[in-house]
């Protein structure tokens, strides 16, 4: 298939908190995105900051480490043609009042402090947090 490409999904512990897994997933697997690896777990700080790195000097880089280490949450690597833009698209933009309806966010979400999903924003964040969450993740295996 052309321009293949894998992505970081987050099911932030709000969304696993309020019962979304399912209905986030359904909507990723409808849209004919392919799920490569699932885990649900609780990460602790040092995998957030990693993760988080880029904000590590915002305002409010503090709460949201917080947030994020708050609970379980659910990781996966989706596949498919331009997974990055794609998951990004049906995810909605970062504040949930600005997202449509229709998106993961402009569908659930109030709150930018939680706002329910992550997706990675290039192809080389990617694969930088794929290797973080799932480090022996193959793409061709
Ligand atoms: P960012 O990478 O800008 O957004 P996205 O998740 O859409 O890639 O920010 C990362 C997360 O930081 C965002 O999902 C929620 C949180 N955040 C805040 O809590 N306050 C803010 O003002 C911003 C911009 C982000
Ligand atoms: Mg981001």
């Amino acid at each position: 298939m052309a321009d293949v490409e894998h992505t970081l999904l987050l099911i932030k512990p709000d969304a696993v908190r309020r019962g979304l897994v399912g209905e986030i997933l359904s909507r990723v697997e409808r849209k004919g995105l392919r799920i490569r690896a699932l885990e649900l777990r609780t990460i602790d700080d040092d995998l957030a900051r990693r993760h988080y790195a880029e904000h590590a000097a915002k305002p409010f880089f503090a709460d949201l480490v917080a947030f994020i280490t708050s609970g379980p949450l659910v990781a996966a690597v989706i596949e498919g043609p331009r997974a990055v833009e794609t998951l990004r698209t049906l995810m909605g933009s970062t504040d949930p009042v600005a997202a449509p309806p229709g998106t993961i966010r402009g569908d659930f979400g109030l709150l930018v402090t939680e706002n329910l999903v992550h997706g990675s924003d290039s192809v080389t964040s990617a694969a930088r947090e794929i290797a973080l969450f799932f480090p022996h993740f193959a793409a061709d295996a």
